[in-house]
This record gives structure tokens, C-alpha cells and sequence, in this order.
């Protein structure tokens, strides 16, 4: 009897010690071998993914102090392709995407921000489209919802239900945990509507996001009425 409490404490223990990664983002248990192996190979994949080892041709479209945006197009090198997918794959599970295959992977553009320590710490996949819900400004009455009732009615609130104009999807848009509220995200934004058209410079009206994350509506919101 005395044995069966002791296990339940100890169970109890194992969920208490949980930790998030603050780079890879994995939750895992410390205190547990096969936990920390588990995180040890992810983390390892993913600064894998994020490294950047430079390329022969790079396609820069912005530079800065503390890094630069490269463009990576549909017909570039396969070194190209694999690298904005990977980094894609990474975002996606993040976002919590299953889906591993752009819908349409041929025209879509790649822009990656690599900062000065070579890791790819911002990638933004945009698309050519026609027309856009217009995402709308919600309060946000609910403090106390659970994260799948927030989503919920997040997605459902977010949209109008009338078709405006706009020319350039954003289908996914992330920054590395480590480098979030640096402007990495309001750069690449900017530079997609510099370089997403050649020689026109597109308005915030004509850019809509797709499915936005309570993150990515955030900032959406901010990015679009400034
Ligand atoms: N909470 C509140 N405000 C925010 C947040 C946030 N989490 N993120 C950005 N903002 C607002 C702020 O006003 C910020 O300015 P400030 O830092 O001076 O206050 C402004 O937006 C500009 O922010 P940036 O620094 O340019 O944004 P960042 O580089 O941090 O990237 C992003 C924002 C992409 C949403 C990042 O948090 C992220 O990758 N999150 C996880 C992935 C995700 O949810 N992506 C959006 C998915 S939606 C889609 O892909 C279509
Ligand atoms: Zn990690």
C-alpha cells in the first residue's frame, strides 16, 4: 500500500519537472534519461535546420546591422530549396501544421533573415493571390479560455466575411523564440512588399495573412495600423 503512494508521488514529480526548451521549444521532462535524449536529438535537428552555412548564389534583398534577407525562389538551387524547407518544417511544427507541402509550393516565395551568427532566424512564405478576407480587430474579453477555445473563436471572429483585393499571401510567417520583438518580422514584412512585385511597392491592404495564430494576429494587428 505504502508503495502504491510513493508511485503516485513520484508521477506527480515527473509532471511537475516539466521544462520548455527555450530554443527548440520542446517540453520535456529533466529528471527522465529517455526525456532528455528525446530533447537532446531534437534540439540537435533543429539548430540543424536554423544553421546557415552561406551559399554560392545568394539572392539578397535587404541588409542590416544584425543580419540580412535573402529571397528564395521556386527554380533556385536544390541547397536553396532544401534549406527554405527545412527551416518551413520547423516553423510548421511550431504553428502546429501537419501539412509538410506548400499548396502551391511552385509559385510560392521564400524570404529567410540570417543574422550575423549564420542561423536562420526568420522565414516567410509568400504567395501570389487575388482576393482576401480582411482580418478584423476583436477585443479580447476572454482572459480565462482555455488555448483551444481562444483559437476557436479566434479563427472564427478574425475574418469578415467580405472578399477584398489583395495580391500577396502570407502563409506562414515565424521568428526564431530567441529573436522575437527585434523587428525581424516588420523587416521581412517590409521587404516583401518592396521585392514581392518587381518595381511596385504594395500597400499593407494589399498583404493579407492566412489563418493567423493568436501570435501572428498580434502582430498582424500592430504591422497594419502603423
Ligand atoms: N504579443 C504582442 N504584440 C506583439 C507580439 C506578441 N507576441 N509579437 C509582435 N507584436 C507586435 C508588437 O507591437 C511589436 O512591436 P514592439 O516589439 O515594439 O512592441 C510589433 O508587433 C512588431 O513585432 P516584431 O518584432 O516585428 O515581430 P517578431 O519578429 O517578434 O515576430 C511573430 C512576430 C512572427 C508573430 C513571432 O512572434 C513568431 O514567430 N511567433 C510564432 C509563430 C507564429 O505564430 N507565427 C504567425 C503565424 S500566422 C501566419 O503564419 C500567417
Ligand atoms: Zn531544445
Amino acid at each position: 500500500k505504502q508503495d502504491d503512494d510513493q508511485l503516485i508521488i513520484d508521477a506527480g514529480q515527473k509532471q511537475f519537472g516539466a521544462t520548455t526548451c527555450s530554443s527548440c521549444g520542446m517540453i520535456y521532462s529533466a529528471d527522465n534519461p529517455e526525456d532528455n535524449f528525446q530533447h537532446t536529438q531534437f534540439h540537435q535537428r533543429f539548430l540543424d535546420s536554423i544553421k546557415f552555412v552561406g551559399w554560392k548564389k545568394e539572392r539578397v534583398v535587404a541588409e542590416f546591422w544584425d543580419g540580412k534577407i535573402l529571397l528564395v525562389l521556386p527554380d533556385d538551387p536544390k541547397y536553396a530549396i532544401k534549406k527554405a524547407e527545412d527551416v518551413r518544417c520547423v516553423a510548421d511544427s511550431e504553428l502546429g501544421f501537419q501539412q509538410v507541402t506548400l499548396s502551391r509550393a511552385a509559385q510560392a516565395k521564400t524570404y529567410l533573415f540570417i543574422n550575423t551568427e549564420r542561423m536562420v532566424v526568420g522565414c516567410l512564405v509568400a504567395e501570389h493571390i487575388r482576393q482576401a478576407y480582411r482580418v478584423l480587430e476583436q477585443p479580447d474579453q476572454h482572459k480565462d479560455m482555455t488555448k483551444d477555445d481562444f483559437m476557436e473563436r479566434h479563427r472564427a471572429w478574425c475574418c469578415s466575411t467580405v472578399l477584398e483585393k489583395a495580391l500577396c499571401g502570407i502563409s506562414r510567417i515565424w521568428v526564431f523564440s530567441q529573436a522575437r520583438r527585434q523587428g525581424i518580422a516588420t523587416r521581412m514584412l517590409d521587404t516583401v512588399r518592396s521585392t514581392f512585385i518587381y518595381g511596385s511597392h504594395l500597400t499593407k491592404n494589399e498583404m493579407a495573412f492566412s489563418d493567423p495564430t493568436p501570435d501572428g494576429k498580434l502582430f498582424a494587428t500592430k504591422y497594419c495600423n502603423t
